[in-house]
């Protein structure tokens, strides 16, 4: 994965920037992202997806700049808060080109999507359909998308599958939650459903279960369409595109998602007799991971029987990915030359747990000691945006690097900040 460039003097350099100098600028530990590597990103899903609405899943990662940039590309925006939804609006992001989703939707998001206007409101249950339509003011009608499980199991860990029936998300087809949810909504004038949604999981590095998806969903689309009279016009294929996390790791590939979506929606609509839908994709991971990486600083080595620890300034506050999901990453030695023969290490973090592991049985240079620099690449999604407060670690911040410069898009939480909340007695 392709943000960072090694430089001749042991570094890296992120967007012309090297990593030292951020860390020696910004402290550590701090999420450094490459603007161009973001924006790139963006480009080439239009390109790969050219009549597609392409939509960047902000659950991956969201500050002012991202969606601002991710807006300047011509991208929409999925969000699944009343806080999402309000931080990217209050950047001028036009609320018709967000979409809501969430399986547990509060009054407060479902107030806001209203109030603000987003685009669509994904329908994930059939207790939300009369709760929204009761919502949404006299006179007006709001679009709607139905998220429906399609009974495929596909991502990179269990915990974060979500096409399968037995889990929380969405109308299973199978057992006829989502047909009747559909009838239901038509019941609803103030409601206008648009399309079908589904999204199968994360981390999904092949093609095939997508294509399973599209003809499952063209399945729905000709049974709505003959029982009710009416076609719906969009098909969202949700997110879930794989990176990969280490040298060497499969990802999946766009292009050829791209090429094979296409072919499966014109050969399966035109058997089914319906108009091609347009296409909807909401991709996250692929756009926010690579772009981004994470600086620690060394503050302990120890040896014990087995192992070499080396303890750094973060850890499962800042990335609770490996604990969560067993994510394996490649942290590397950045803002020194070694050249001590590499040795197996587990990088751990300062929390009060022995879980909290950043990545174990990885290979640094021999003579690895406090005050060394760590760089982990691929940090950019499910970092900060997955981020807690344990021990009273504040949140670190994030530096944005473009052509040589650096500069802060989100600062470090303080410990003002964090005493600021804490009424007392
Ligand atoms: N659309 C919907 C409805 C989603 O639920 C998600 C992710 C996406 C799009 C974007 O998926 P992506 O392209 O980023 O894979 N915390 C986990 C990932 C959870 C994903 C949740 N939903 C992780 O760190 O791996």
């Amino acid at each position: 994965p392709g943000s960072t460039v090694p430089l001749p003097h042991a570094d890296l350099a992120v967007g012309g920037v090297p990593l030292s100098e951020l860390a020696d600028r910004f402290g550590t530990p701090a999420y450094v992202l490459d603007e161009h590597e973001v924006r790139r990103r963006c480009r080439a899903y239009l390109r790969a997806f050219p009549d597609t609405e392409v939509l960047y899943a902000a659950k991956a990662f969201l500050c002012r700049a991202m969606a601002h940039w991710v807006r300047e590309e011509g991208l929409g925006l999925d969000v699944c808060s009343a806080g999402e939804l309000e931080l990217a609006v209050t950047t001028g992001f036009p609320p018709e080109r967000i979409v809501l989703h969430g399986n547990a939707k509060s009054p407060d998001d479902l107030a806001a999507a209203l109030r603000l206007g987003v685009g669509r409101i994904v329908i994930d249950s059939t207790s939300e359909i009369a709760r929204l339509a009761a919502a949404v003011p006299p006179g007006g009608r709001q679009k709607v998308l139905i998220r429906v499980v399609p009974g495929i199991s596909a991502g990179g860990h269990a915990k974060i599958r979500t096409g399968t029936d037995d889990q929380k998300f969405g109308l299973s087809v199978a057992d006829g939650s989502a047909q009747h949810a559909i009838a239901r909504i038509l019941g609803q004038p103030r409601l206008e459903p648009v399309g079908l949604h589904c999204h199968l999981g994360s981390q999904i590095t092949t093609v095939k279960p997508y294509l399973s998806a599209v003809r499952r969903l063209i399945g729905l689309l000709a049974r709505v369409h003959d029982q009710h009279g009416i076609t719906l016009p969009e098909l969202d294929l949700g997110g879930g595109h794989g990176i990969a996390y280490r040298p060497g790791e499969p990802a999946l590939d766009i292009a050829c998602l791209a090429a094979k979506v296409r072919a499966e929606l014109a050969r399966g609509c035109a058997a089914a007799g319906l108009p091609v839908p347009r296409l909807v994709i909401e991709p996250g991971r692929a756009i926010a991971g690579p772009a981004g990486v994470v600086l620690y600083r060394v503050l302990a080595v120890k040896q014990t029987g087995a192992h070499r620890f080396v303890a750094v300034d973060g850890g499962m506050s800042d990335n609770p990915r490996p604990a969560l999901y067993g994510v394996r990453y490649a942290p590397r030695l950045v803002g020194r030359r070694s050249a001590a023969a590499p040795e197996a290490v587990t990088v751990v973090g300062r929390h009060c747990e022995a879980g909290d592991v950043l990545a174990s049985d990885v290979r640094l240079p021999g003579d690895i000691r406090p005050g060394d620099l760590l760089a982990v690449p691929v940090a950019g999604a499910y970092h900060l945006s997955m981020a807690s407060g344990y021990n009273l670690v504040g949140r670190p911040p994030v530096v944005a690097v473009v052509d040589g410069r650096a500069r802060l898009l989100v600062r470090r939480e303080s410990f003002a900040d964090i005493q600021e909340r804490d009424i007392g007695l």
